[in-house]
């Protein structure tokens, strides 16, 4: 072909632009043309047509337009002539420019591609003559079929047994090293990479096999060992099962993405074809593009331990970034796809699929999973932690979606669900106003309304002081008794605290929260739960016990406070105790420890 411009059409003539495009973007036919989400920008819904007549594309979006070598030149960042030598080489067409630098790259990658699939011919022979190999994967459950499919093959335990074949194969052992496969000692001799390995081939979208991972079949270290970076091997880019796998994520219009090459093949055996793993490197935003090309909708099928989930989590940010439906899949605790279907549990695999949940929903149910929920405390800490997560679901009708859903965790559930699910909005909006740096807490509805303000807030502000300990506590102690607060929800959370007090010299608020009922418990919970704001002056304390004392509760005698058969305390074991003279306030002023109003 000795004419550049004949050779354009020639290929023009032999690749369909459908072929081509379809290979990145998902088409779908609407009337005469065909429309998919455009790949050179960010969008939800599709204005990205090809025109099949005219060869021709365009973004009604962003505007870019073009025919199949430019739309290869962006897709995959190349010059003009190196998409014109990509497509003629994938369609046969000879071109007549071999000393141009891109064509000796796009040579190079060729080159080490050939050695690539002499070496895994080599592999595939050695495994069929390795028993031990076989059975391995037959223990882990591959069909002789899968292991075709895949490719899979065994480098034996020898230092050159590859070395020995690509030289009988006439290939440069520079070439062979620089595709990773065969590596230089330090005294200059070579010797194989893989050694006594099973050997996966990763292979691109044009079924070129780009790398190798290898897994140690004994204890060998370490457990997998990938090929090096080559012009060819890019791993920030590439995915395992991508060639088996594009045309169902495209069709299914959904990706299944695990850690490891067995969780793969595994998945793909038992009828998933739209999975693709990472090669032992985290997801990069180029692992992305790749895929949400391909669809929106994304699964993440981690290894449920820690390891598995906080990855999880990384890459589903990463989709949601990228404007995709992603959803987090979860596995039974210790699992990877590979073991759960390799025990027979195809059906509970596909279920964790289809239950998958987006991330708030996820963290959320980790979340009912890490805390101890038949107690109030657990389930009060398992709140506290979900309004952290749910401040940051930006979607109002997602939010109140979760809310509904915690309300029946709330202590205050029984009292109305409306009331639960208050508290709960009030402490997300407190977590939205705190990442703006706005630190006020939201009030949370009272629990109790109906009650003149200032006197709510005045036997409130009581009731903290005991709970924290403040200076004042004593103070209120000596000034006021249970059977003086009235209401009930306040009657129950004073009974407790002055009881603790009497009985143990201090407030010990889980063990409280544990003895009381739902609502109480609920109500001490949120005063403790201001442990942020700065503690109440001796002045305001005054103020309070006097607004009391003016409400028509009476002042009672200390005497009654320091009631007999109270032990050592909390506060100092050694320093007081009863039936020595001094009454616990008249020690705790002496410590200086709290002071007087009028002092
Ligand atoms: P099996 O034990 O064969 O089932 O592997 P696995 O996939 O369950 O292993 P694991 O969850 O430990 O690892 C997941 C993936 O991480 C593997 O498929 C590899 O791609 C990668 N990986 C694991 N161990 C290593 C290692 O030692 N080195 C490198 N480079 N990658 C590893
Ligand atoms: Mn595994």
């Amino acid at each position: 072909m000795a004419d550049f411009r004949d050779a354009r059409e020639e290929i023009r003539g032999r690749i369909g632009i459908l072929d081509l495009v379809s290979e990145y973007v998902t088409l779908k036919r609407a009337g005469k043309s065909l429309k998919g989400l455009c790949p050179f920008h960010a969008e939800k819904t599709p204005s990205f047509t090809v025109n099949e007549v005219f060869g021709t594309w365009r973004c009604f979006g962003c505007g870019e337009h073009g025919d199949i070598f430019t739309f290869l030149m962006k897709m995959e960042n190349l010059t003009f002539a190196e998409a014109i030598e990509r497509l003629a080489q994938r369609c046969g067409v000879q071109l007549d420019q071999p000393d141009s630098a891109s064509s000796r790259r796009a040579g190079r990658k060729e080159i080490l591609a050939g050695i690539n699939s002499l070496a895994t011919g080599y592999y595939s022979a050695m495994l069929k003559k390795m028993p031990s190999a076989v059975k391995y994967l037959h223990d882990r459950g591959l069909a002789d079929s899968t292991i075709e499919q895949f490719h899979i093959g065994y480098a034996p335990a020898a230092w050159d047994g590859l070395l020995q074949y690509l030289g009988k194969k006439g290939i440069e052992v520079n070439d062979a090293i620089e595709a990773g496969l065969l590596i230089r000692s330090e005294r200059d001799s070579f010797y194989d990479r893989f050694r006594n390995r099973i050997v996966f081939p990763i292979l691109d979208i044009q079924e070129r096999i780009i790398g190798f991972g290898g897994r140690a079949i004994g204890d060998d270290q370490p457990k997998y060992l990938n090929s090096p970076e080559t012009p060819l091997f890019v791993k920030t880019r590439s995915l395992y099962g991508m060639n088996l796998a594009r045309k169902a994520i495209a069709s299914a219009d959904r990706v299944l993405v695990v850690e490891g090459y067995m969780d793969t093949i595994t998945v793909h055996q038992a009828g998933f074809a739209n999975c693709v793993a990472t090669l032992g490197t985290a997801l990069t935003q180029e692992h992305i593009n790749v895929l949400a090309r391909l669809t929106k909708n994304v699964v993440l099928t981690y290894d449920a331990d820690s390891a598995g989930m906080k990855a999880a989590l990384r890459g589903a940010y990463m989709f949601e970034q990228a404007e995709c439906d992603v959803r987090i899949a979860r596995l039974p605790k210790g699992e990877d796809p590979d073991s759960l279907i390799r025990t027979g549990k195809v059906a509970e695999f596909a279920t964790a699929i289809d239950n998958a949940l987006p991330i708030a929903g996820y963290r959320i149910a980790d979340l009912l999973e890490k805390h101890d929920l038949s107690t109030v405390v657990g389930k009060t800490a398992m709140l506290n932690e979900a309004a952290k997560v749910l401040s940051e679901v930006s979607s109002f009708t997602d939010r109140e979606r979760y809310i509904k859903e915690l309300a029946a965790y709330h202590p205050n559930w029984g009292t109305g669900t409306a009331h639960a699910e208050d508290h709960i909005r009030a402490d997300v909006e407190t977590q939205i106003r705190k990442r703006h740096g706005d630190n006020k807490p939201v009030a949370r509805p009272n629990v109790k309304a109906g009650r003149p303000g200032a006197l709510d807030q005045a036997l409130r502000i009581v009731l903290r002081v005991l709970i924290l300990g403040e200076e004042g506590a004593d103070t209120v102690l000596e000034a006021l008794s249970p059977e003086k607060f009235s209401g009930e929800v306040f009657q129950k959370a004073a009974e407790a605290l002055f009881g603790m007090f009497r009985e143990k010299r201090g407030i010990y608020l889980t063990e409280i929260l544990e003895k009381s009922d739902p609502e109480t418990a609920n109500f001490l919970n949120e005063l403790a739960m201001r442990e942020g704001e700065p503690p109440i002056s001796e002045k305001a304390l005054k103020d309070c016990l006097a607004w009391i004392e003016n409400s028509g509760i009476s002042k009672t005698r200390t005497s009654e406070i320091l009631a007999p058969g109270m032990k050592n305390g909390a506060i100092d074991p050694e320093g007081w105790s009863e039936g020595q003279g001094e009454s616990f306030s008249e020690y705790l002023r002496r410590k200086g420890k709290l002071k007087r109003a009028d002092e």
